[in-house]
């Protein structure tokens, strides 16, 4: 039997391995982690990450051919094929901070697993990882291996939260990247093996290393920059008056454009884009290609912009001041379908309106107050550190109520934004909610999910990204 494990239970090596799993009867599939608390939630009714379809995925596998364990050292000693998916967040201090990937928790899994080793392995980069860090890794490995033979295989995960299980399912590739040589081939094959199992042999890509490590960071420049692209339009739009939903159905029928990833947004977020951006940036810097790094560094400046830009439009539009008025925040999550809040424009948002002296009443479906205050009170770049690297006992923020109900949320408020698409916003009783708000009531709806004309019919002023502005906002215009 073919022993897998995977060090890192996170939102990719707990859904990855969980449907490897599934798929692989023959398998036995071992998810391991240091931390105590996730394990003990990937072992419980209650999984540490929501995704829909996770949980029956899962309960089929748990406790027949898939384990999780904080014994890390022993599942990896007893794997054939190690995966590696830990996380590899921005650098905070010291060279390329800011920019940089910060390799600790790989360095320290890949030392691990020279040590514990006692048999031949292959080690498998799921992280996201710079191009060439499969050399270091093999370097680590080698000069510390006592013979023992390792295959380093690039293996990027293109999985998006929300739709992981089904992306998982029927991917669009699988891509593996390994070494030329005869070894490297085989260790090719023994992961297409397990991959075929489900995938269509065509759908399973097969390069050189250094090109499966770059294609993972080319494609999540890619989708961001189509985001930044419509959303750069969608500033356009107001300003002229065309509306941003026309212009991109209008784009995306070209079919080398193609209609998906064009909807524009109050911006993206998410673990991945911005990070795996910034890291591309330092790569291209490294390599002494300035104009290169320029290029994709301005992906990251619209999106910064979309922000602010919103931010600015909501004060602007409230007489350029809202100290003291009741703000509902519908949705945090950086976007529907999944609780994670890494990134999420919602935090910069909510920053930009606290700055402002505005008070907040949020509601998340699935997003618990604790997580909401952390991430309103930590630095940039904190959140992908172990909690023990976190800055010590976040202050909870004052002027922020995080509430079950998006009722509740809009009682008694100025202004709703809309941060989340989440479906149950879209049929929400919103005459409801203005009867039961301060006069003039706003809508900034920074998703475009909801009925603008049938906002404005209610009595609402409404601002919808990209969309043609109200006479109220033209009078009133936010310069970013
Ligand atoms: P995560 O933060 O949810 O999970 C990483 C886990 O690794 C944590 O639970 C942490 O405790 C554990 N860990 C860290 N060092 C360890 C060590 N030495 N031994 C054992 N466990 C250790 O991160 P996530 O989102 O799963 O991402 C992992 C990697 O996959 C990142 O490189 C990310 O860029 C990439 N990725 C993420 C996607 C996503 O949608 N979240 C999609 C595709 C790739």
């Amino acid at each position: 039997m073919v022993k897998i494990c995977c060090i890192g239970a996170g939102y990719v090596g707990g859904p990855t391995m969980a449907v490897i799993a599934l798929k692989c009867p023959s398998v036995e599939v071992a998810v391991v982690d240091i931390s105590v608390p996730r394990i003990s939630a990937w072992n419980s009714d209650q999984l540490p990450i929501y995704e829909p379809g996770l949980d029956e995925v899962v309960k089929q596998c748990r406790g027949k051919n898939l384990f999780f364990s904080t014994d890390v050292e022993k599942h990896v000693c007893e794997a054939d094929i190690v995966f590696v998916s830990v996380n590899t967040p921005t650098k905070t201090r010291g060279l390329g901070a800011g920019k940089a990937a910060d390799l600790t928790y790989w360095e320290s899994a890949a030392r691990m697993i020279a040590d514990v080793s006692k048999s031949d392995k292959i080690v498998v980069e799921k992280s996201t990882v710079p191009v060439k860090t499969a050399e270091a890794i093999e370097k680590i490995l080698t000069h510390n291996s006592k013979g023992i033979k390792f295959q380093i295989l690039s293996n990027p995960e293109f999985l998006a939260e929300g739709t992981a299980i089904q992306d998982l399912f029927n991917p669009d590739r699988v891509l593996i990247g390994g070494r030329e040589t005869p070894e490297g081939q085989k260790a090719i094959q023994a992961l297409k093996d397990v991959y075929a199992q489900w995938v269509p042999e065509n759908r399973i890509l097969t390069t050189n290393l250094w090109s499966a490590e770059l294609s993972k960071l080319a494609a999540n420049a890619f989708l961001a920059q189509r985001i930044s692209s419509v959303n750069a339009m969608s500033a356009l739009c107001e300003a002229t008056g065309a509306d941003v939903a026309q212009v991109s159905f209008a784009v995306g029928t070209d079919s080398r454009i193609g209609p998906k990833f064009l909807n524009a947004s109050v911006g993206f977020g998410g673990s991945c884009f911005q990070k795996d951006i910034l890291n591309l940036v330092y790569i291209c810097e490294c390599n002494g290609l300035p104009e290169v790094s320029e290029y994709w560094k301005q992906v990251i400046k619209i999106n910064d912009y979309q922000k602010s830009r919103f931010v600015n439009r909501v004060v602007a539009s409230m007489f350029n001041t809202v100290a003291n008025k009741k703000i509902a925040i519908l949705g945090f999550a950086f976007k529907k379908d999944t609780g994670d809040t890494r990134e999420t424009p919602a935090i910069d948002v909510c920053k930009g309106l606290l700055g402002d002296k505005a008070r907040l009443s949020i509601y998340d479906p699935q997003v618990t107050e604790d997580q909401i205050q952390r991430d309103l009170t930590m630095n940039k770049f904190d959140w992908d550190h172990p909690l023990h690297l976190q800055p010590m006992s976040p202050t909870t923020v004052k002027q922020v109520s995080v509430v079950w109900d998006a009722y509740e949320a809009t009682r008694d408020a100025h202004a709703v934004c809309i941060l989340t698409e989440w479906d149950e916003f879209k049929s929400l009783d919103y005459q409801r909610m203005y009867d039961n708000m301060q006069k003039p009531a706003f809508v900034f709806d920074g998703r475009n999910i909801t009925n603008a004309n049938k906002l404005r019919e209610i009595g609402f002023i409404v601002y919808s990204i990209g969309k043609p502005l109200d006479a109220w906002l033209k009078d009133m215009p936010a310069v970013a």
